[in-house]
This record gives C-alpha cells, structure tokens and sequence, in this order.
C-alpha cells in the first residue's frame, strides 16, 4: 500500500491551506460587485448569515467525515455507510465529487492562465517588450494554452510534495503575501479620486434589495462555490488535520477568513473601479450593472492601470500577483482530490499520480481552451450549478441520515472534550439534517 498519510504540522499551517482553497477567483471578481449591485452593507450582512447558517453546517460536515476516516472521498464516505446500498451510493458520490472537481480545475486552470499571462504584461512593459505584452494581453488560443500548461505545472510541482511540504508550506507562505498585498493595494487606491465614491456604493446598505428569494439563492450558491464545498476539498483537507484540533473552532475561523477576505476584496474593487470611472473608462454593462467576472478583471481593471502612468505598471503587478496566488491556493486544493484518491487507493505514488491527473486534467482544459464557446460555459454551469449543490446534498444525507451519531460526536470529542454541552451539538446535528439538505434543494430547483 500506499506511504504513511500527511498531515498538517499546525493549525496555522491547516487554517492558511483552507482559507487559501476558499478564496480564490469568486472573492475578488464576483463577491464585491454583486454585493455593490445587491444592497451593499445590506448585502454583507445577509451573505454574513447564509455563510454561517447554511454553508459552515456543510463544511463542517465535510471536515468531520474527513478526520474521523482519514482518508479519501470515496473511502471516507465508504467508512461512515452502513450496509450495501449505501456504500454503492458512497462510492458513487464519492467518484462523481472527483470528476467534478477535476472539471472545476479544468476551467479554473484556464482563468488562472489569463492571470498568470497579465502577471507579466507589466513586466514586458517594464523591459519595454511592448509586442510581447501585446501578446500577453490579447486573448488567444495559443496564449491561453500555454497558460493553463504554465498554472498546472505549477499545482502539480506542489501537489507532488505532499501536505506538509507542499501544501501547507506553500499555502503558508501565499495566503499571508496575498493579505499584505490586497491591504497595500486598499491603501494606495483609496487615496485616489473617486475612490471614496466606490466605497459607498459598495456599503450604503439598501434594505430592499435583500428580502428578494432570487438573490438570496444567488448568494448561497456563492457561498458553497466559495467555501470549496460538496466535492470533497474540505474532506480531504479534514482529513489532514490532527486529532488534538477542535473542529468546530478551526471551521469557524476558515469560514470567517473567507468572508472576511471576499469583503476586504471589495474594498479594492469598488474604489478601484470608481476610480476608473473617473478616469473615464467604462464600469457598466449594457444592461447598466457594474461589469463583473473576466471582464472586470482583464478589462476595466488593466484599463484603469493603464490611466496611472508609471505607477500604475507597480500596482497591476501586484494586482495579478495576487490573483494568481488566489488562483493557485485554490487549484491545489483541487488536484488534491484526485490525487489523494489514486496514492491510497490504487497505491501510486503521489509524484506520479499528481503528474498524470494533472496531465489529464491539463489535456481537458485545452479542448475547452480550443472549443471555448461552446464548453467553457457548459463545464462551469454543469459542475457549478448542477453538480455542486447535488454533491453538497449528499454529504449532508451521509452525515446526518446515514452516520451514526455516536460516531460523530465521539470524532469532534477528540479535540473539543466539552462539545457535548455546548451551541455547536446543539444546532449543527438539527441543521446538517433538515435545514441544509432542504435549502440545497430550493437553490438546486432555482
Ligand atoms: N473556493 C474556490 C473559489 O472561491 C473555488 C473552489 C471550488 C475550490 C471547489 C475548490 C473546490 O474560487
């Protein structure tokens, strides 16, 4: 069998891992303009709710089932069935979380790829390479490909080292250059015209906007894209985190980094992009929204950083810095499932099969790169839309319908002695049984 499995060294090193999973291309390019379009502070505090009402159930289903097996997907929803048919359907699930989170990296590596490529835009300018960082620029097949091979060497280089080595130790070191460089950023911005008209449109609170059901199913979807929730990410992360670790705490600060990020993301955003308005570049769409997604990013924000003269070359090297560090904290996270998968089930090593899983995975993301209208789209609603909510379903039916209670309670024991008599037994069991599962299915028939 398989070497000795990983684990993380510290909750340091556990909390960086996570959160850097959680937060990736949604916090910056579609959390703060949907909340500026959505009822600002109003729309924070609802998301606030949701997060912690429905999503942080979920995750913590996720961490428990993984640090109670200590193992993959597949063998860890295996190890809580009870019979049969329910170890069919554990392994089901279990396969479809691994397909769908390779898909998921599948479109994500091409994403990533347009960060890495305007990553180096300011430095081909810098060298004055101005064909070059026209090149880097401009959307194109052969551009794109090279990218996505460029972004999964990179997830793969440090998936192969292992949890400690690789994804704790990079994770460590990203998540921190990536808080530093977004408040520097913050910073710099808000010291600009227009700036302070973007924060307000980004907090003035606007009640009315709230209480709309299609919003807030909008906003829960967010929220489980973002906690990296339903496809086994956060089991696996869980099943690294040692035993003397008490779950509920340690899943309570992931969710709070997260959210806490999307909302400082918004911070730099919006001044920025009123910034831009000022220097006359477009902020709106034709239908009068704030452009949001790889618009924004690759468009409005380059536009802006092309007004500031010298120093906007600085800020949008540190601007795609940060979210190629984004990006890659969360695509490790991904291989990492398939990955687990193949070193303990199948016995390979974990070099090889990161190379060959992320070969695979890089093979697909070019057939969506050459054939990109009509897949890129129909990869991301099917994974995102459809198979996500479904996938999140089903690990909250295994949690809390098929698990045995004891079992659970005994695993979060470990770590947090007192969990018996405290708020987290009382409502997370009640939650993940009928709150989570039906909301899931409102947002999945939305
Ligand atoms: N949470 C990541 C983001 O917000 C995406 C992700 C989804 C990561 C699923 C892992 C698994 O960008």
């Amino acid at each position: 069998m398989a070497a000795p499995r990983g684990e993380f060294s510290s909750r340091f090193g556990f909390l960086m891992a996570a959160s850097g999973s959680a937060v990736g291309l949604g916090n910056i390019w579609g959390f703060p303009t949907n909340a500026a379009s959505n009822g600002g502070a109003a729309f924070l505090f609802t998301y606030l709710i949701l997060a912690f009402a429905l999503a942080y159930p979920a995750l913590m289903a996720e961490l428990i089932i993984g640090r109670y097996a200590r193992a993959n997907a597949v063998t860890a929803l295996k190890t809580i069935s009870v019979g049969e048919k329910t170890r069919l359907a554990a392994v089901t699930v279990g396969f479809v979380g691994i397909i769908t989170v390779s898909f998921i990296l599948s479109f994500y590596a091409i994403v990533s790829g347009w960060m890495i490529a305007f990553f180096f835009d300011p430095v081909a300018r810098l060298l004055g390479m101005e064909g070059l960082a026209t090149w880097l620029t401009t959307d194109a097949a052969v551009r794109n490909s090279l990218f996505v091979v460029v972004f999964m060497v990179l997830t793969v280089f440090i998936i192969s080292a292992g949890v400690k080595d690789g994804i704790e130790k990079w994770a460590s070191r990203l998540m921190p250059s990536l808080i530093i460089i977004l408040l520097l950023l913050i910073v710099y911005v808000l010291t600009l015209p227009g700036a302070l008209d973007g924060l307000r449109a980004y907090l003035i609170p606007d009640f009315s906007r709230v209480a709309d059901p299609a919003l807030l199913v909008s906003a829960m979807g967010q929220a489980f894209f973002s906690l990296s929730l339903g496809v086994g990410t956060m089991l696996v992360y869980g099943s690294y985190i040692s035993k003397r670790e008490n779950l509920p705490t340690i899943g309570s600060l992931v969710a709070l980094l997260d959210v806490g990020i999307a909302v400082l993301a918004g911070m730099l955003i919006l001044p920025a992009m009123y910034v831009a308005l000022n220097n006359g570049v477009q902020i709106y769409d034709e239908a009068g929204g704030l452009i949001a997604g790889p618009g924004l990013i690759v468009s409005v924000l380059p536009a802006l950083f092309e007004t500031m003269g010298s120093i906007g070359v600085l800020v949008a090297f540190a601007f795609f810095a940060l979210m190629t560090i984004a990006s890659l904290t969360s695509s490790i996270s991904m291989l990492e499932v398939p990955v687990a998968y193949g070193v303990e089930h199948h016995g390979i090593d974990r070099p090889k099969a990161a190379i060959v899983i992320g070969a695979v995975i890089t093979v697909i993301s070019l057939i969506i790169v050459f054939n990109f209208d009509p897949l890129f789209d129909l990869v991301v609603t099917y994974t995102t839309e459809v198979s996500q909510p479904l996938l999140g379903f089903a690990f909250c039916i295994f949690v809390a319908w098929i698990w045995r209670r004891n079992d659970i309670l005994e695993e979060i024991k470990q770590g947090d002695p007192d969990v018996e008599s405290g708020l987290f037994w009382k409502i997370w069991p009640f939650y993940v049984k009928y709150i989570c599962p039906v909301a899931i299915l409102v947002v999945y028939f939305q």
